[in-house]
């Protein structure tokens, strides 16, 4: 309790005031978080310090939720290497944030038509760097933890539950990407 868990106090009420609009302003976010993520960074650490050690694989944890407006926060634990499939994010905002270690987001557009991915680019997040895309269907990425030793830790806030997902492959030399549904399973709930 105490300082120990403001932080996590602290991020949820940035998260939720500036989801109160119906088009959160997505970089304010980034700014507010990243900024709050830099400077409680020692608390973080002991905080968090322990999803780090666990080596359960890939995890993530609730942090916050609320129904109305609808927002949901969790923290993802990454071993080293690891990476997901291309994944879409259930139609939600979303803001992606690197709490420890080091991602590298692949961004992909999916045409509505022919349903074809096409990569739209590369970023790289390190400690207190967010990455964020509005509410659309046609927005999907692919992020990998960048390091061979260290597990990853990021946060995620988006503007609903983010119960189901498709995750996307490329299962022949066709290049023909198909869907798959995916269930978010949640590791536990991490309290303020
Ligand atoms: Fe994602």
């Amino acid at each position: 309790m105490g300082r120990r868990s403001s932080i996590i106090r602290t991020l949820r009420d940035i998260a939720f005031d500036l989801s109160d609009a119906e088009h959160p302003d997505l970089a304010s976010m980034g700014r507010e978080i990243g900024s709050a993520l830099h400077g409680r960074s020692t608390d973080l650490a002991t905080m968090l310090g322990p999803l780090r050690e666990r080596r359960r694989g890939f995890e993530r944890w609730i942090l916050a939720e609320r129904t109305r407006p609808p927002v949901s926060m969790l923290v993802l634990a990454w071993p080293p290497g690891y990476a997901t499939p291309v994944h879409d994010h259930g139609g939600l905002w979303g803001l992606e944030a690197t709490i420890a270690g080091a991602l590298e987001v692949e961004s992909f557009i999916k045409d509505d038509v022919d349903h074809s991915l096409r990569s739209s680019g590369r970023t790289w997040l390190g400690p207190g760097d967010a990455t964020w895309f509005d509410a659309t269907e046609s927005h999907t990425h692919r992020c990998r933890n960048l390091s061979r030793h260290d597990t990853a830790l990021t946060l995620h806030v988006y503007g609903g539950d983010l119960a189901q997902y498709l995750a996307y492959e490329q299962p022949g030399p066709s290049g023909h990407w198909i869907a798959r549904p995916r269930q978010s399973i949640i590791a536990g709930r991490l309290t303020a």
